[in-house]
């Protein structure tokens, strides 16, 4: 899951842009589950505590995030104190059976080699009529870029992504595993893409970490720094597109 040795701050810095990217849907769906109502709530893989610790600003329920990276909890912690951070596994969750009124996860599938086994815990430990919230799995299968001198960097980000474990493909499967553990009113959807101007300084900025860690034994880095330099001119010039579709989906454990 950690191909690079990045320390915790640099991975928040990451997870703060990806959070951006959700904040919208973030919203609908903690009003769909009534999330600020919920007595109990746990995210999954929760990372540097960005989406949870969202979480325990807006809602009066305790809230945990449980992670199997311990210094990420460590981290966590020291930025929020609200959460219960621990250090566990998302395929066996050290939690009795219907302990959580709404469990979730944000960017976590994708890089398990067992979804199924963690969905089917999610549920296993969400009460009766909880939910359960994929919010966030992307599917570089529809991945569009342009103008075309991106799909080469596409492909191999692809590439590297299977290379280091993960499903690229995960977000077409949601529905699927949703289903496969029997939740009901399960609603999927896609986040639409909007191109009203260049992305800001830092997220080019993350962008390309991401790019240069995920293609260092791809491309050399002077091929690298050329499509570094494209893409910035793609930007500037207003041509640029890219849209990874990012799935998320919500369901119910039956009563
Ligand atoms: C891409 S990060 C997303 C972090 C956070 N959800 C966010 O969006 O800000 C995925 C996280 O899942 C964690 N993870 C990976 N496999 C896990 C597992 N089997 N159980 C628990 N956490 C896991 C990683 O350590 C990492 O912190």
């Amino acid at each position: 899951m950690k191909p690079y040795n990045y320390p915790p701050s640099e991975w928040h810095d990451r997870y703060l842009v990806q959070a951006g990217w959700t904040k919208s849907l973030r919203e609908r769906i903690y009003q769909l589950s009534n999330l600020r109502n919920a007595n109990r709530i746990m995210e999954i893989g929760s990372g540097t505590g960005v989406i949870i610790s969202e979480i325990a600003d807006q809602s009066h329920g305790q809230t945990y995030g449980l992670d199997i990276d311990h210094e990420a909890n460590i981290f966590s912690r020291s930025l929020d104190s609200g959460t219960r951070y621990i250090t566990g596994d998302g395929r066996t969750l050290p939690f009795p059976s219907a302990s959580f009124d709404v469990t979730l996860c944000h960017f976590l599938l994708m890089w398990v080699p067992d979804p199924e086994t963690v969905i089917g815990e999610m549920r296993r430990v969400t009460k009766r009529e909880g939910w359960i919230l994929a919010l966030a799995e992307p599917d570089y299968g529809g991945r569009i870029d342009y103008p075309p001198e991106f799909d080469e960097i596409g492909e191999l980000q692809i590439q590297s992504l299977f290379d280091q474990g993960a499903d690229p493909m995960i977000g077409r499967r949601l529905k699927a595993l949703f289903s496969s553990v029997g939740l009901v009113d399960i609603q999927v959807g896609v986040l639409s893409g909007e191109w009203t101007g260049p992305p800001t300084p830092e997220e080019l900025e993350s962008e390309w970490r991401t790019i240069a860690a995920d293609l260092q034994h791809k491309l050399s880095k002077e091929a690298l720094e050329d499509f570094r330099e494209a893409e910035m001119e793609a930007w500037r010039s207003g041509s640029r597109i890219l849209f990874i579709p990012t799935f998320y989906a919500i369901g119910r454990v039956p009563s």
